[in-house]
């Protein structure tokens, strides 16, 4: 696996713009796992190469940002909000209704990989919490009725 030739086009044109390679180095981490659906250590190889970086920058830099699949992932990525406005308003309840539902618990993934379910930081949605990111989209004041239905309706 490796980058593909626009991917490989559109760093170069970003390591001559900011003209140091550390400031492409999310940019392309999240190129590789928009293709790969995450980030393998050959993931992390191949980005320490294109930029010329120490592989140890990129693995920090991974496994710093929780936005980074460091292991593959279902379709549908729930992330559940567990920080101190989410927690008060419930989300711990959401949760484990959510690994009822799925049968599954926090950092698994359902055997049909549709779904995998994370405990999330702050969304910074805390005034209308709970919150919860599938993918790239937020829900907000979220109970189990209302997750009920988001996960009805994602294939
Ligand atoms: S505490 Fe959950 S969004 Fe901020």
């Amino acid at each position: 696996m490796t980058f593909t030739e626009d991917q490989v086009r559109r760093i170069e044109e970003l390591k001559k713009l900011y003209q140091k390679p550390q400031a492409v180095v999310l940019t392309a981490l999240w190129m590789w796992q928009e293709t790969h659906g995450w980030i393998s250590e050959e993931g992390m190889k191949a980005v320490a190469d294109i930029l010329g970086l120490p592989p140890h920058h990129v693995y920090g830099v991974v496994t710093f940002y929780t936005m980074f699949n460091k292991q593959p992932v279902g379709r549908h990525k729930i992330e559940v909000c567990t920080n101190v406005s989410c927690m008060l308003r419930n989300s711990e309840k959401i949760l484990k209704h959510i690994e009822d539902r799925l049968d599954i618990k926090v950092g698994e993934t359902t055997a049909d990989g549709r779904f995998t379910l994370v405990e999330a930081e702050c969304l910074g949605s805390c005034g209308t919490a709970p919150a919860a990111q599938i993918g790239e989209k937020y829900y907000e004041n979220l109970d189990e009725h209302r997750i009920d239905a988001i996960l009805d309706q994602l294939k």
